[in-house]
């Protein structure tokens, strides 16, 4: 169940989630800081090593995992993760869906959680947090570039936070001995193409 301070659309750094495993405590929003990358390249190196969600074969270590981090707030983008008591158990960011300049509008999300976090509400908590970010950034659309792993599970997160499927690239990767397909969802933000971008 969530705590009633934390809705899509309000500012949610601070808010908390609280999770149906019982006595495991509430788990908190916040900004990520550097001291969080060893943590975060510890949730992330499980899902290159066992999943199929990232396409990233050799998990990058924490160097690596902080200059990403430090990359995303340079640019102003949300990276945000949940943290149960002082331990980290997931992360979600938005950064630029594509580098070009037109593009700069559009978001591209991802959530990591840690795996015996996983079912506990956390992954929607921390998506519907960089939503409501975003969207308070202006930016006017997300997407999210999904691989078909087995589970299905970053699919229906994603449907939750009114992500709707646009596109599919069939036979894109090659992981774990089989080829996987590329989801594409997206998600309009704020006032999305009813109006010109903020700097027209
Ligand atoms: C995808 C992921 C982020 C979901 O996070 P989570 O904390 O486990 O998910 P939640 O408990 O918040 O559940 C969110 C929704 O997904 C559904 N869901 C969760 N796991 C599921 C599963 N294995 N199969 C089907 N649906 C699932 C939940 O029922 C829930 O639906 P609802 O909001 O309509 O009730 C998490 O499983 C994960 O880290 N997976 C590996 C990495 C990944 O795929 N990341 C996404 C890449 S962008």
């Amino acid at each position: 169940m969530q705590d009633p301070g934390f809705r899509p659309g309000s500012s949610l750094i601070g808010g908390k989630v609280m999770g149906p495993a019982a006595g495991s405590g509430a788990v908190k929003i916040r900004p990520a800081t550097p001291e969080d990358a060893a943590v975060i390249a510890d949730i992330y190196a499980d899902a290159v090593l066992n999943g199929a969600a990232t396409f990233e074969l050799e998990p990058p270590g924490p160097d690596e995992m902080a200059r990403r981090m430090n990359d995303v707030a340079a640019g102003g983008y949300p990276w945000l993760v949940a943290a149960s008591a002082a331990t980290v158990v997931g992360y979600a960011y938005a950064a630029p869906y594509h580098r070009r300049p037109a593009y700069r509008w559009t978001v591209e999300d991802s959530v990591y959680i840690a795996p015996d976090q996983k079912g506990r509400g956390i992954g929607r908590a921390l998506l519907e947090a960089v939503i409501a970010i975003s969207q308070e950034k202006g930016y006017r659309q997300m997407v999210a570039v999904i691989s078909d792993d087995k589970s299905m599970a970053s699919v229906a997160l994603h449907r939750g936070c009114g992500f709707a499927e646009v596109g599919r690239l069939p036979a894109v990767g090659w992981k774990h001995g089989r080829w996987l397909a590329t989801i594409f969802m997206q998600r309009p933000l704020g006032a999305a193409d009813a109006q010109p971008p903020a700097d027209v």
